[in-house]
């Protein structure tokens, strides 16, 4: 299945746990895939690469690549079923919701947990990453009232996400090859980060025996918050903020994330691990710079981010706080060169973290001592007391 397993159930009781799928050194900036650099990945695989290597615990060789993209495009479609879920949801709905509400669904329509329950668990794997494209695609569709496109045979993966994501019959969109390799940088940069909320809480909800797709569907609940995945929206939508309100000059909103009485914060920096840059950030900065020089276009948010970064790098409250730019602080500004609207950045990030929260989901499930997550907690409450006889009269 997934490569060696050492699982410490101390995690069921604490919270800490031991895992042989991703390092990471936050004070010299490490981070490491089944013990390979991000920032050797990145340059030298595609996603899928990456994706097999989390879940199966080595790069595939030449044929297994082959197989694996093939199994892709043979679960690339989605139910017809499936499809009518669409037309449920309103207009507005955020494209998360959709998300994980397709994923969990996917239980009702592939009931193979039922009928073949011991390959079930590949199959489901299989499953969700090929299609986990199909629902962010079709979700756009929705969004924009546009037919949807189906998966083609002859596509990559991120060219067939593209593809489903932007061709329209007028358009003839081809995929640009400079854009889905960004694609698939960006995603590898996505796929497993050790123990952050949402992959804690696809293995929390795993550990009472829920089935795969109902723990993924947790994880992009969790993924949605603003600290956590959301944190790419917020940094458009604050470089959006700096540009139209403060005509591009960063002094307020440096001023705002130091002022300890103002809630709000400087989206896409600080980190609870890094306590130095990112080094996810340091590649998305360069694809950024790379993308939006092929498309020829002065972007005016990369720009401000730039100056931002400058501004707090140079500054004393967040140098002493090791407050640096993480990986979402560049990604948002590609993904809107690309076309991918804001709202739909969190499920770019899903798509990305998706094989991270399998590979955890599959190493828990196959450890050692799998027993249901239930951390104990420190009472701080009220001592023993009864109830006043009185209290009601
Ligand atoms: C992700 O866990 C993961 O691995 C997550 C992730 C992944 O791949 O799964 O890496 C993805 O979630 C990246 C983070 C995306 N979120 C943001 O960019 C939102 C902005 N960042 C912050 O909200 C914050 O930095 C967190 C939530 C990311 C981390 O916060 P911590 O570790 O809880 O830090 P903290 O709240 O204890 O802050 C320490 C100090 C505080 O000031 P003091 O009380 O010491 O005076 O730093 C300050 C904070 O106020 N601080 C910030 C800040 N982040 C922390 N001040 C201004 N702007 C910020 N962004």
């Amino acid at each position: 299945q997934s490569g060696l397993i050492t699982y410490d159930p101390g995690y069921a009781n604490t919270g800490s746990c031991s895992s042989n799928i991703t390092f990471i050194d936050g004070e010299k900036g490490i981070l490491r895939y089944r013990g390979y650099d991000i920032d050797e990945l990145a340059e030298r695989c595609n996603f899928l690469d990456v994706a097999y290597l989390l879940v199966h615990g080595f790069l595939p060789k030449k044929d297994e690549r082959a197989a694996f993209s093939e199994l892709m495009n043979q679960h690339s479609m989605l139910h017809e079923g499936m499809r009518h879920f669409y037309d449920l949801f309103p207009d507005h709905a955020h494209p998360m919701a959709t998300l994980s509400a397709m994923a969990v669904t996917l239980s009702t329509f592939y009931p193979e947990l039922e009928s073949h329950p011991n390959e079930a668990i590949d199959i489901m794997v299989t499953r969700l990453l090929s299609k986990v494209r199909t629902i962010a695609a079709f979700t756009y569709k929705k969004m924009k009232g546009q037919p949807i496109v189906y998966p083609r045979p002859d596509l990559s993966y991120c060219e067939n996400f593209l593809n489903m994501m932007f061709y329209t019959p007028v358009n003839g969109y081809k995929p640009d090859p400079v854009i889905t390799r960004a694609l698939n940088q960006l995603l590898i940069l996505h796929a497993d980060h050790e123990q952050n909320c949402s992959s804690s809480v696809v293995k929390s909800v795993g550990s009472s025996g829920a089935n795969l797709y109902a723990s993924i569907s947790a994880g992009i609940c969790a993924l949605w918050g603003p600290l956590h995945g959301g944190a790419n929206q917020q940094v458009i939508e604050m470089l959006e903020k700096i540009q139209q309100e403060d005509n591009g000059d960063i002094t307020r909103v440096i001023d705002r994330a130091k002022d300890k009485d103002d809630p709000f914060r400087l989206m896409g920096f600080g980190h609870r691990v890094y306590k130095t840059y990112d080094p996810r950030a340091r590649v998305a900065k360069a694809i950024c710079h790379k993308v939006i020089d092929h498309l020829g276009f002065k972007d005016p948010l990369l720009d401000i981010a730039q100056r931002l970064e400058e501004a707090a790098l140079a500054d004393r409250y967040f140098k002493e706080r090791n407050l640096y730019p993480n990986v979402d602080f560049y990604t948002g500004i590609t993904y809107r060169a690309m076309g991918i609207p804001t709202n739909m950045f969190t499920v770019m990030f899903a798509i990305g973290r998706l094989p991270g929260w399998i590979a955890q989901w599959l190493e828990m499930r196959d450890g050692s001592e799998h027993r249901i997550y239930r951390p104990r907690q420190l009472y701080v409450g009220p001592t023993q007391r009864s109830v006043d006889v009185n209290w009601v009269k």
